[in-house]
C-alpha cells in the first residue's frame, strides 16, 4: 500500500524535524536499542568502542561514542532516502530490497530486531513531537517493516 500524497506530506514533515538533528537523534535511537537489547551489540563486531564499553554504561554514554554517532547517521540517511519514496511503492521496494538482503544474508540480523529500532524511533518522535506525530510516522515504519520482512 503506497501513501496518499497527504499522508506522505504529514509523515515527511515529522521526519524532517527528526532528521534535522540526525547525529544526536540517530545515536539516541541506536543507543537505546543497545542498552535495552544487549544482544544487538553483538552484531557490531567491528565497533571496538561499543564492544568494550562496560555493561553498566548508560544509554547517554553509549550515544556519545563516535562509532554510534557515525552509524546513527548512516541509518538515518538510509531512512531519509526511504521517506522520499513513500508515494511510489515500487521505488520504495527497490530501495528497501538491497538494504534488507544485506542485513539478512551478510550481516545476519534477525528481522525482529528491525522492530526494536522502529519502536525506539517512534518513542523518540512521541517524546519530541507528541502522539499525533508518532501516529503519523507509525504508518511509515509499518510500511517499511512490512517490505523488509517481505524481502528477507
Ligand atoms: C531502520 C532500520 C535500519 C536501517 C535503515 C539500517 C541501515 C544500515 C546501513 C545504511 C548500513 C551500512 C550498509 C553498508 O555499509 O553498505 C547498515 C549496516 C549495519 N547494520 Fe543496519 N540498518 C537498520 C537496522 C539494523 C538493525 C536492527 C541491526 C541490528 C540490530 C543492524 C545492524 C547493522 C550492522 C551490524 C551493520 C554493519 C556495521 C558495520 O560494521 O559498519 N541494522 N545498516
Amino acid at each position: 500500500m503506497a501513501f496518499s500524497a497527504e499522508d506522505a506530506k504529514t509523515a515527511s514533515a515529522v521526519w524532517e524535524k527528526i532528521y534535522a538533528d540526525v547525529e544526536d537523534n540517530g545515536a539516541i535511537v541506536l543507543s537505546r536499542m543497545f542498552k535495552e537489547n544487549p544482544h544487538t551489540v553483538s552484531y557490531f563486531k567491528n565497533f571496538t568502542q561499543l564492544q568494550s564499553i562496560p555493561e553498566t554504561a548508560s544509554a547517554e554514554e553509549i550515544a556519545a561514542l563516535a562509532e554510534v554517532r557515525g552509524h546513527g547517521k548512516k541509518v538515518f540517511s538510509a531512512l531519509n532516502d526511504l521517506v522520499s519514496h513513500l508515494t511510489n511503492v515500487d521505488s520504495l521496494k527497490a530501495t528497501i530490497v538491497p538494504l534488507a538482503k544485506k542485513h539478512a544474508t551478510e550481516l545476519k540480523v534477525d528481522v525482529k530486531d528491525f522492530g526494536i529500532i522502529f519502536e525506539n524511533l517512534l518513542h523518540l518522535i512521541g517524546q519530541k513531537q507528541g502522539g499525533d506525530a508518532k501516529e503519523a510516522f507509525e504508518k511509515v515504519t509499518n510500511l517499511i517493516y512490512e517490505e523488509i520482512k517481505a524481502a528477507y
